[in-house]
């Protein structure tokens, strides 16, 4: 049996102290040992986007990383995006606009867009298609994903706000 190694991580603002396996993904880490289900798994090859999170204030996919290595960073999955219980202008125009359709896709899709919006507030149609084009939707909901961002974009700026993320 190989050795633990122990971590302090801060995820979603709450800090965990853990013993992990070495090999242990992230992404499993999360999902099996603190319960935040909202981080998926697709292809555990980096290339379906599913499972990004934010690390340290930059999307990752947690898929390539094991948690060993994330010992005092700080993490923000899908559940950090919530505020006092509510959800916030990206969240509400994927609602509205019918950006999801399984919704597996759909964490991945909005952690990416937190941490892009942050950065170009204003962004082009052209933009926004280079923004996503590392994740992939297998309900091909694309379009209604473009319309999303653009009216989630439109909302930010009307309120003066930039994503936040804990
Ligand atoms: S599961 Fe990590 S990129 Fe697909
Ligand atoms: S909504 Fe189903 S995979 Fe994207």
């Amino acid at each position: 049996m190989s050795q633990k190694i122990p971590i302090r991580i801060t995820v979603n603002g709450i800090v965990h102290e853990r013993e992990v396996e070495p090999r242990l993904l992230l992404a499993d880490f999360l999902r099996h040992e603190l319960e935040l289900t909202g981080t998926h798994v697709g292809c555990e090859h980096g290339v379906c986007g599913a499972c990004t999170v934010m690390v340290d204030g930059a999307s990752a996919r947690s898929c390539l990383l094991f948690a060993a290595q994330l010992d005092g960073a700080r993490v923000t999955t899908v559940e950090g995006l919530v505020r006092d219980g509510d959800s916030q202008p990206i969240q509400d125009a994927f609602h509205e606009n019918h950006a999801l359709q399984c919704g597996y896709c759909t964490p991945g899709f909005l952690i990416t867009l937190y941490e892009f919006l942050a950065d170009n507030p204003e962004p082009t149609e052209q933009e926004v298609r280079e923004a996503l084009s590392g994740n992939l939707c297998r309900c091909t909901g694309y379009l209604n994903i473009l319309k999303a961002v653009q009216d989630a974009a439109g909302r930010l700026r009307a309120a003066g706000l930039r994503p936040a993320v804990r």
